[in-house]
Order: C-alpha cells, then structure tokens, then sequence
C-alpha cells in the first residue's frame, strides 16, 4: 500500500477506535451514577466519594486569606480578600513549579520527601508575604484525601504519577503546620484543607448559588458536587468524586499499555484516557504505531531519537500547538516536528494526519467527562428541573484549542432538550481562590 493510502485507512480505523457515540456517552453516565451511589451507600467501587466537611458558602464571607494551591505542576501562593457580595480579590500572588525544567530540584518525585516538600511550600509563602505575616491559611490539595475534619486530610495516594516520599498515609494539614513552624512562621494558620476541585466549587458558588458541580480538567480531572443526603455525615455537604479512578469505559490497547507501564497500573483509568498528563503520551503512543506500520515518517525510523521514540516526549502543549496551528502548510507543526526529530521533509499528509489524531484524543477526552457529568447530574436533578452550574477550571478546558467547545457539544448530545438548563462556566484559578474561602468558612462542622 502506498504511504498515503496507509495513512488515511490508518486514520479510519482511529476514528473507530476513539469515537464515543452518544449511546455509548448515555452508557457511561448510567454506569458513573450507579458507581457514585456505590461509593456513596456502600463504600465500595472506583468511586472514593469523600466527604469534604465544606458546604456552599454563603457569598458574605470577607477577611483576608492566604491560600496555598498545590496542583499538578505548580504551587500558587496567593494572598486573597473576599469582599462579601460574591467579590474576591487577589492581592498578591506568586506561582513557582514544583519541578524544575533544568533539573537543580524536583517535588514530585521520590528524588524528594514529605518534610522538603512542605518546606519548600513554606519557602514560597515566606517569598509572598515575609516571616511575621498573622493570617489564616488554606490549603488546596489536588489529590485524594480522606477528609477527617476541614482541617484533617489524609494522603490515600498520589496520582498524577507523583511520587514523594513519606506524604501517602499522612495528615497533610500537618505536614504543613510542622513547615510552618520550622520556618518560625508562627503567625500562619493552616486552618482548611480542600480538594481542587472543591475550591473550584466554593469560588463558583460564593458568586452563583446555581453552582452546585465543581470540576478540574487539567494535569489531572476530577469531580466534585453539592450532596444533600451525604449517608454517615452531619450533613449537606460538597463531595470530592474522585471520579479520575472512574473505570466502566471502553478503553482500547493504546490506553491498555499506557496505564500498565504507568507508575500505578489499573488506578485512574478515566484522568490517563482525559487529562494533560496523559494525552501527551497517549498520543505518542498512537504516532509511534502509525511509524512502525510504515504509514508515518516511512525508513526514516531507525536513527530517529526524541518523538516518536521517547516515552513522554509529547506533551499536552505540543497537542494545544497542533490544534491551535492554522498556519499556511501547518508550518508551526512542522518547525516543531524537525526540531525534535530531525525530520526536514514533513509531508502536509503527515501533517494533518497529526493534526487529526490529536483532534480524535481530546475529543474522546471531551465526551467522555461530559458523560460523568450526565452521570453526576443524574443524581442531583434526574429530570433537570432547575439550571445547574457546572464550574470548571484547568489548563486543558482554558488553553487546548477546541476542548471546551466540544465539551458543551458533547453535553447537548447526552442531555438533548434539557442541556439549556446546564451552563459550563470557566472558573479561572478557582482552586486557588477557593482555599481562601474555605479557610473563611472552615470548623462549621464540628
Ligand atoms: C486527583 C484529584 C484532583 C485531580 C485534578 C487527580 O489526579 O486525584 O484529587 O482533583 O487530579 O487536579
């Protein structure tokens, strides 16, 4: 077969093997609620369904707050004012990454423990707001905690393929209590612990009490909404889903490899088939066999190093530029493409071809979360009677061209006539501004 005719019948068979159909979309959302009630009543499934301790806040709350946001690339320090009113403002922030590109430190790996984590952290709200600030702290957490009380937060376990040493198993509040008073910084009071996507929640609802589902589409995803009727807790209250370990999904062998040379095989099924994380090498995988079929770059593959060869050397910026590239001949693809293989003689074919595969991935990515959330609002309001706000934040629904498009496509296709009543409302660093008013409202259950 020629090369081209190769490609395109290749492309064929991506299309099969990544579309989500709506009934398959109806599928997932059935099987999602069904796992949340399990997680919910029975403690059992992929759905952790943890309690936050934090309800909707009022959208009165004022003072001012430090917030610590520890996400999946950066730590965001911020220093934040709520006004009452549903009005918030950042007074000063500072971001840094957790890992750093030229290798002088890295966080996330087991290169590092706990107590050097948590003191780095320190280091940075030392940087923010000097030694001998008083003010309450809160802490965004974007990773799986077993919540004991606002302040109480137990690591379950990494995701995200992070790997420090000594933090699974512990209390994080403390951690970060025992850096703040290493670093003499005895005025800082961490006094709230919240899950990412619950601090998007906080600061979509303290503006709009519609706002009643929380949702992080980013390094990782995740889920978390407003439960009336939590069973064993004290009362109505938001919970973290944790619906990245979601797995009734039809997955194919591209994700099947994926997730096995994973740091933890079988966990986190859904956030490796949907988040910036993943997508990167997801794709990779999927150019590589287009390469050893002899459809793509064709007796260019033994002396090539980098893409597609490297394990991780696609990452979700590369799938943005692909998308977003509307330059004439695909040039900016292109130059980036030579830069890591090589390659001077780029057809427009193979081109687009990539420009296509990264379509097919971060669609599937769309309609597949766009499905849990049918699932989630299933719970909530079966018939849809009442309009729901959905707030999301992340790198992948703000910057990855076409994401959040598709997105609220994919939720016309699964809710048809009643998906008026759904708004998707970007809730830009929601996280972050979120920890601030969790640290306003936090002790209410006691
Ligand atoms: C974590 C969640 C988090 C999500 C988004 C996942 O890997 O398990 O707790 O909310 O990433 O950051």
């Amino acid at each position: 077969m020629k090369k081209n005719d190769c490609l395109s019948a290749e492309l064929r068979v991506l299309d099969d093997c990544f579309r989500v159909t709506i009934i398959e979309m109806k599928d997932i959302a059935e099987k999602f609620h069904e796992a949340m009630l399990d997680g919910l009543t029975r403690l059992k499934g992929p759905l952790k369904m943890l309690p936050s301790f934090f309800n909707i806040p009022t959208g009165e709350e004022n003072g001012v707050f430090l917030s610590v946001d520890f996400g999946g690339t950066n730590v965001r320090v911020s220093l934040i004012k709520l006004l009452g009113d549903g009005e918030i403002t950042v007074l000063k922030k500072r971001s840094t990454l957790l890992k750093d590109p030229g290798g002088s430190y890295d966080y996330t790996s087991s290169a590092a423990t706990g107590r050097e984590l948590f003191s780095f952290l320190a280091e940075q709200i030392v940087e923010l707001v000097g030694a001998n600030e008083t003010v309450p702290l809160g802490l965004t957490f974007s990773f799986p905690t077993e919540m004991q009380a606002s302040n109480k937060a137990v690591l379950i376990a990494w995701t995200k393929e992070f790997n420090t040493r000594m933090v699974e198993g512990r209390d994080i509040n403390l951690l970060l209590h025992d850096a703040l008073q290493g670093r003499g910084l005895h005025g800082i009071m961490p006094v709230a612990v919240i899950n990412d996507t619950v601090g998007t929640l906080l600061t979509a609802a303290y503006v709009n009490p519609n706002a009643d589902i929380g949702s992080i589409c980013g390094t990782g995803h995740n889920t978390c909404y407003f439960e009336p009727l939590p069973p064993r807790q004290p009362g109505p209250m938001i919970i973290n889903i944790e619906s990245g370990n979601f797995n009734g999904l039809p997955t194919n062998d591209f994700d099947r490899y994926l997730d096995l040379h994973s740091e933890k095989p079988g966990e986190q099924v859904l956030e490796k088939m949907v988040s910036g994380r993943y997508l990167g090498e997801l794709m990779r995988l999927v150019v590589l066999d287009l390469v050893h079929k002899g459809c793509l770059f064709p007796g260019r593959g033994s002396d090539m190093t980098g893409f597609p060869f490297q394990t991780n050397s696609l990452s979700a910026e590369h799938i943005s530029l692909m998308l977003g590239d509307e330059s004439l001949g695909l040039s900016e693809t292109a130059a980036w493409l030579k830069g890591s293989t090589g390659i001077e003689e780029l057809s427009l074919p193979e081109l687009s071809a990539l420009k296509t595969i990264a379509n097919l991935l971060t669609t599937r990515a769309a309609r597949l979360v766009a499905a849990t959330y049918a699932g989630v609002l299933r719970r909530l309001d079966p018939l849809l009677k009442r309009p729901h706000i959905i707030a999301v934040d992340g790198s992948l629904y703000e910057k990855m061209p076409g994401f959040a498009t598709n997105l609220r496509l994919a939720m016309d296709d699964v809710l048809q006539d009643r998906s008026g009543q759904v708004t998707l409302k970007i809730t830009k660093d929601g996280s972050g501004m979120g920890a601030a008013i969790a640290a306003a409202v936090a002790g209410a259950f006691k």
